[in-house]
């Protein structure tokens, strides 16, 4: 509370004394959990008078909602504050349109707290003109635990022990694995295939972007991979939203699902308890290593005082060590600062931090392609689309293969 209070003084302060005007919120946090969580920001900003004007739009990985703020900002109306992931900020700060956070970021001394991958996406020439709320990670896998029992199996650690696991599930008669046919998803799929055929080859591919390793014998088994996962999805995928597909899991209808650690909100808001009621592991075959991404909150230059005063205090709330805890217990995420202590967090949450921590030391902590923190939009979509048409049975392993990297080529 009382670094919140500090917060609110340094941001008036910097802000010339104004009265900070409420805050409009661009984001795509529209599922249960995801609005469980906001809420938490929306009160702590409550409790120190700033209002809330909601801005949704929803859509994961954010495509729609950035295609609402491009049309926003080209009517010269941004929004006080916007849910931006990686590439995106670097994109938008490009345009030399963003506000500057570095007086509160200074007086609350970020540089030392915030990791630096983060940093990477936070900063632009050395400034700070975003907040980084959380932590996510692509990597993991819910696995509804009566059903796993039901199997008489442990949990997967290797491809060909999940394969067997899925293979149980179906011949009990539920859908093995919960999916939406939505491209972000099927992406958010291919971040851990490509991953469990080894660090090296993920960074080839979908961060240096090396032909050999787009067009190359481990991408055909990378969609090999995909499509043999294709097999456990059940009729009605196409389309549906991903918390749709929790929500199967949560039921007893599907097995499991392999999304981002934001599934874990819809489990937590279902009353659902980690260890008892489900699992979570790590793709199997990426253990150890992480695929992450950060929501942050990035402010656009405002004009107005008022306006910039409410950026700051947002911005400082935003950071502040107990409610990056509060948020992301709630969200299935974990801390965007290193000081925050795990007391508070559930075990998959504890888990979450410890290998983000494991994986920052080691060096196998690489950006989300899926979810916008290793190749640019632009690029990001061009993979989005040879990723549905595979899996969708367009093309065959080895043609996808090949137009990933006609796509990447052409994207560039
Ligand atoms: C965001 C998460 C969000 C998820 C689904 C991701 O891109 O980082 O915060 O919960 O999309 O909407």
């Amino acid at each position: 509370m009382k670094q919140m209070l500090a917060g609110v003084a340094a941001a008036a302060l910097i802000a010339g004394s104004a009265q900070a005007s409420d805050v409009e919120v661009l984001h795509w946090w529209t599922s249960g959990g995801e609005a469980a969580a906001l809420n938490v920001l929306k009160d702590d900003l409550a409790g120190q008078g700033i209002g809330w004007v909601d801005m949704p739009v929803a859509g994961g990985g954010g495509e729609a909602a950035m295609t609402t703020l491009r049309a926003r900002v080209t009517a010269g109306d941004a929004p006080t504050a916007v849910q931006m992931l990686g590439f995106d900020i670097k994109d938008w700060a490009a345009e030399g349109v963003l506000g500057n956070l570095n007086e509160v970021a200074a007086a609350e001394g970020w540089d030392a707290v915030v990791p630096a991958a983060l940093q990477n996406f936070s900063k632009s020439d050395g400034n700070w003109i975003a907040a980084p709320v959380n932590v996510h990670s692509t990597n993991w896998v819910w696995i509804s635990k009566p059903a796993l029992d039901a199997t008489g199996m442990g949990a997967p650690t290797t491809w060909e022990e999940l394969i067997a696991v899925l293979d149980a599930m179906k011949a009990n008669g539920i859908t093995p694995l919960a999916h939406g046919g939505q491209a972000w998803q099927d992406a958010t799929i291919f971040d851990a295939v490509v991953l469990s055929l080894g660090d090296d080859f993920y960074k080839a591919a979908l961060i240096d972007l090396d032909p050999e390793a787009l067009g190359g014998d481990k991408m055909v088994e990378a969609f090999n991979r995909m499509a043999t996962l294709r097999g456990y999805v059940d009729d009605n995928f196409s389309g549906r939203d991903w918390n749709l597909a929790s929500a199967m899991v949560i039921n007893g209808e599907a097995g499991m699902q392999m999304m981002g650690d934001w599934a874990k909100g819809e489990f937590l808001r279902a009353d659902k308890v980690p260890g008892q009621d489900f699992v979570c592991i790590r793709f199997p075959g990426t253990q150890g290593a992480v695929t992450f991404n950060s929501d942050q909150f990035v402010m656009f230059d405002v004009a107005s005082d008022e306006a910039k005063a409410a950026q700051l205090a947002m911005a400082s709330s935003v950071m502040n060590p107990v409610f990056q805890s509060a948020f992301n217990v709630v969200k299935g995420s974990v801390p965007a600062r290193t000081d925050v202590p795990n007391t508070d967090f559930d075990d998959c949450g504890k888990k979450g931090m410890a290998d983000l921590a494991e994986a920052g030391g080691s060096g196998r902590l690489f950006g989300s392609m899926a979810h916008g923190h290793s190749v640019p939009a632009s690029i990001k979509n061009a993979i989005y689309d040879v990723v549905t048409a595979h899996f969708n049975g367009e093309y065959d392993a080895a043609t996808a293969a090949a137009e990933l990297v006609n796509a990447v080529d052409a994207a560039k």
